[in-house]
């Protein structure tokens, strides 16, 4: 793998549920990072997929009278179609069930087997088939999962994971890349839990069956988390690691995930793999959860929210830019209806949508539908367009998955640029000093493809509306063309110009504005 390849993965969703506003903020999330990497000319590999394993698959299954495969295909489906809903540019989606996974699994088993790692025993203790997970007595609130989730008592032959002798060698891990785990206050979160001692893992079931079978040993099925783990390896050819893809994307750059699932990822996950000896992915990032109206999101409240409700109310583009800029990313956040409108509004209709249909407008009626030929760009209007400070702030926030800050940098610069449309009002200048209104259109159309090329990761669909208004070619887009060098070409015919981000619930255009 080099610094110019990119392997990032979602988490796979477990298919007991349909895709909700949480799932889809995961995918997004990742999804502008893909692209973000492709556009600056990185060979990225995106994963996204199902989870579909396990006791709680199993159980969802038979409340819905079918075999857990008919099952796991309707409901995989949902989550594909979440993927296409919200413009999720993946690669490659992986499903449990597949037979490249199923062999993947299998093989890190027996490597982990083979170096000592694996031993049979027997489990007695506490299981919360919601979370999947193992809990100590002591971890217990109330007689549930600290999770809230039931737990049942669970008596079975088991195979362990020798998790206890990864204390040290994780503790040490963690001290000498401290980039690892992300954000800092999650890392020290993982921290102290090692320290707190580590115990063996039960890694096997055998008191249900949809499952991998433990090779050697079918009456034993695999735990599900080490099953579901392994998709990132499965996906990139393992256990062929001579293979190209493997070559290429092998460790992950980026395994982002939910809070709730960060134990499994960052202390699990890295064990299992030094225990089979392979390299560990560069960084796990836990992000927020979502509440809604300051609610839970539950079944049994109601308030789930659909992606595909969203989109159709709010549209797509509305939705992306919603989910990413409201909280900073890593904390929690909530989900309400007026904020998501008052965010749209004044970041994309009213800054961003309000420029470029001002600029785009005039430029159509008054010069001919071609970019204006005109003086040279001064000296301010060149700091204001191709405005450095922004620029590579933007791109150290989104390094650091930073992205409401990000796209706060790209609304300062569509600030600015407004500021500067209303001082230099073209409007008036086309009477006054058509020669001028000229430069102003002409450096106000360089500021939007700026602007344009930046908000392409979040804002994908819009984005490239507004760069084909201004014709830029589509192989003109990336952020090597963030320079004056790529600057748009003076009688360059222009499209007819179109509205990019309608109003939600009617709030005032700008002079200007057609
Ligand atoms: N199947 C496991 C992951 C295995 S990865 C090897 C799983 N699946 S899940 O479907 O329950 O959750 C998938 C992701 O959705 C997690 O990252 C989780 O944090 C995220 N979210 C689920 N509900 C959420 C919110 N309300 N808000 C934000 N994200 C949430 O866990």
């Amino acid at each position: 793998m080099t610094d110019k390849n990119f392997y990032i993965t979602t988490p796979i969703y477990y298919v007991n549920d349909r895709p909700h506003i949480g799932h889809a903020y995961t995918s997004v999330a990742c999804d502008v990072l893909a692209r973000y990497h492709r556009l600056l000319g990185h060979k990225v590999k995106f994963l996204t997929g199902t989870d579909e394993h396990g006791q709680k698959v199993e159980k969802s299954a038979n409340a819905a009278g079918v075999s857990p495969q008919e099952f796991t295909d309707t409901v995989s489906r949902h989550f594909l179609e979440m993927s296409e809903q919200m413009d999720i540019s993946y690669d490659d989606f992986i499903r449990t069930t597949e037979e490249r996974h199923v062999a993947a699994a299998q093989a890190i088993w027996k490597k982990m087997e083979e170096a000592g790692y694996i031993y049979l025993g027997s489990y007695a203790g506490w299981y919360a088939v919601r979370d999947e997970a193992y809990y100590a007595e002591s971890e217990l609130l109330n007689g549930k999962a600290p999770t809230g989730a039931e737990v049942e008592w669970v008596e079975e032959p088991s195979y362990f994971f020798k998790l206890s002798a990864f204390e040290g060698k994780l503790l040490e891990y963690y001290d000498k890349h401290p980039d690892f785990i992300a954000p800092t206050s999650r890392r020290n979160e993982v921290i102290s839990f090692v320290k707190g001692g580590l115990k063996d893992l039960s890694v096997s079931r055998t008191t249900f069956s949809w499952g991998i079978p433990v090779p050697g040993n079918p009456d034993h099925i695999m735990y599900v988390w080490l099953d579901a783990l392994t998709n990132y390896l499965s996906a990139v050819g393992y256990p062929d690691t001579k293979c190209t893809e493997f070559k290429d994307f092998w460790p992950a750059s980026l395994h982002m995930v939910g809070k709730d699932i960060l134990r499994f990822h960052a202390v699990y996950w890295p064990a299992f793999l030094m225990a089979a000896d392979l390299p560990l992915p560069d960084r796990i990032f836990a992000h927020g959860w979502w509440t809604i109206e300051g609610e839970k999101m539950s079944k049994s409240l109601g308030n789930v929210v659909a992606p595909a409700d969203m989109i159709n109310e709010y549209g797509l583009d509305a939705t992306r830019w919603f989910l990413l800029r409201e909280v900073p990313f890593g904390n929690d956040g909530n989900f309400s209806k007026d904020a998501l409108i008052t965010r749209v509004n004044s970041e994309l209709a009213n800054n961003v949508g309000n420029l470029a249909q001002r600029t785009l407008t005039i430029i159509n009626k008054h010069c001919g539908a071609s970019l204006p030929e005109c003086r040279s760009l001064n000296t301010e209007e060149i700091a204001m367009v191709y405005n450095d400070k922004l620029l590579s702030h933007y791109h150290d926030a989104m390094n650091r998955c930073a992205f409401h800050e990000a796209m706060q940098c790209i609304i300062q610069m569509g600030n600015e640029a407004n500021i500067y449309i209303d001082e230099k009002a073209p409007w008036k200048l086309r009477k006054e000093n058509p020669e001028e209104m000229k430069a102003v259109l002409y450096c106000l159309a360089e500021n939007i493809r700026i602007i344009s090329i930046l908000l392409q990761p979040f804002i994908p669909v819009s984005s490239s509306k507004i760069l084909d208004s201004l014709a830029v070619p589509e192989d003109s887009r990336s952020y090597n063309h963030t320079t004056q060098h790529h600057a748009l070409k003076s009688g360059t015919i222009l499209p007819p110009p179109s509205p990019v981000f309608p109003r939600l619930g009617g709030l005032k255009p700008q002079e200007g504005a057609a």
